[in-house]
């Protein structure tokens, strides 16, 4: 092979590299650049519902008597899933029981609901998923809750706790938490979406 030939064999190699070359990387733009606004607009939406780790969103509710306090737990009911943690705080008295009754009653419990506070702990088999309804009032030794199942109790279905601040580091990073207050006749609900529930708590009816 001549020097001439080898040279232009050189040439044409590295031009069609670099012909290939540019148009990979107009392929590429090209793909970036075919997402259509409206898409563009449908994949901001749906990354702004992403919670940030750690995030936490939070709304209030007015309850002006016991049937709203149930109606609200109705629909938690309705956004419930097995894993899911909804925590219930405020005085004796606040509504915390009511609440649960509410979510139990629209899960399809007919039967009685009575407060855990003796037992600690109910268990509900309802249509759509297990519940266990803790009542951490009477607790002694945070050991127990690990004997009460609790964490089982989260893995296998839904948990409602009263008393929650009794968990201490047990407290589950993805919770829907409840804190309700009396409001003279009524009762205020402040909830607060932590963990996946920030994004979840936003389709909630109330
Ligand atoms: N929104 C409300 N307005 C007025 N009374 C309520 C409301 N919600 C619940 N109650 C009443 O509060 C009382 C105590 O409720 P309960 O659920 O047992 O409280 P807790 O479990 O927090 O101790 C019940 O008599 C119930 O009827
Ligand atoms: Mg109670």
């Amino acid at each position: 092979m001549s020097i001439e030939t080898l040279i232009l064999i050189i040439a044409a190699v590295s031009a069609a590299s670099a012909i290939f070359g540019f148009a990979l990387s107009r392929g590429a733009e090209g793909r970036k650049l075919r997402l259509s606004r409206h898409e563009h607009d449908r994949l901001d939406a749906i990354l702004a519902t992403v919670p940030e780790p750690g995030s936490t969103l939070e709304r209030s509710c007015e309850l002006i008597q016991e049937d709203a306090t149930e109606a609200l737990g109705a629909a938690i009911a309705a956004l419930l899933r097995v894993g899911d943690v909804l925590t219930l705080s405020g005085d004796l008295g606040a509504g915390k029981t009511t609440l649960s009754r509410g979510v139990l009653r629209a899960l399809g419990i007919s039967g009685p609901v009575p407060s855990p506070t003796f037992t600690l702990v109910q268990h509900y088999e309802t249509a759509a998923l297990t519940v266990a309804h803790f009542d951490l009032y009477r607790l002694t030794d945070q050991e127990e809750i690990h004997e009460l199942g609790f964490e089982d109790a989260y893995h296998e279905g839904a948990v409602m706790v009263e008393w929650p601040e009794l968990l201490g580091p047990l407290t589950p990073v993805d919770r829907l938490e409840v804190h309700l207050t009396d409001s003279g006749t009524g009762r205020t609900a402040r909830l607060v979406g932590c963990g996946d529930w920030a994004s979840r708590l936003a389709r909630l009816q109330c």
